[in-house]
C-alpha cells in the first residue's frame, strides 16, 4: 500500500487522531509533558517489554517513548492479542479500567489488555507484545508520512 500523510497541525495536546494505512487504523497522539512524564515514571517491572526489544519494529520504536519525537506517538491501533480496537484512556482517573494505579494509556475492551501511553503492554496481559509502531517520518513539523 501507498504511504499516507497526516497533518497534525490541529492536533491539540492530549488529543489523538486516526489515519488509515494498509486498511489498518494508525493513531497519532500528541502527548503533553505530563503524559511523557507518566510514561517515563512507569516501573519496568509493570511492563512486559519496557524497552520495546521486540523484533520487527523500527529502531525508533525502542525505548520508553517508542517514537521519533517525545511529544508525538504513532501506533497501529489494533490490540496485539486478537486485533480489537483498544480504547484511548489517557487520564489517570478514567472510569475504566478501574484501579488506583492507572497512569493513562490504552485499554482493550475485548479481554482487558492494558497498554501505556507509548503502547507498551503491561505484564500478565492477554496481549503478547507492545502495540505495533508503523514506519513513519516527519516531512515537516506538521506533516507525518506513514508507510
Ligand atoms: Fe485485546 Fe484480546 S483482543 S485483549
Amino acid at each position: 500500500g501507498a504511504p499516507v500523510q497526516a497533518d497534525i497541525s490541529k492536533l491539540r495536546p492530549g488529543q489523538r487522531m486516526t489515519v488509515e494505512w494498509r486498511g489498518r487504523p494508525v493513531w497519532i497522539i500528541r502527548r503533553t509533558p505530563e503524559m511523557i512524564a507518566r510514561i517515563q515514571a512507569l516501573s519496568p517491572a509493570a511492563l512486559a517489554d519496557p524497552d520495546s526489544r521486540q523484533p520487527q519494529q523500527p529502531a525508533y520504536a525502542q525505548g520508553k517513548l517508542r517514537s521519533r519525537r517525545p511529544d508525538i506517538g504513532v501506533l497501529v491501533g489494533l490490540c496485539t492479542h486478537f486485533g480489537c480496537s483498544p480504547l484511548y484512556r489517557p487520564e489517570p482517573d478514567a472510569a475504566e479500567p478501574k484501579g488506583d494505579d492507572w497512569p493513562g494509556g490504552f485499554y482493550c475492551p475485548c479481554h482487558s489488555s492494558r497498554f501505556d501511553l507509548a503502547g507498551r503492554v503491561y505484564t500478565n496481559m492477554p496481549a503478547p507484545t507492545n502495540l505495533e509502531v508503523p514506519p513513519y517520518r516527519f516531512l515537516s513539523d506538521a506533516i507525518i508520512e506513514v508507510g
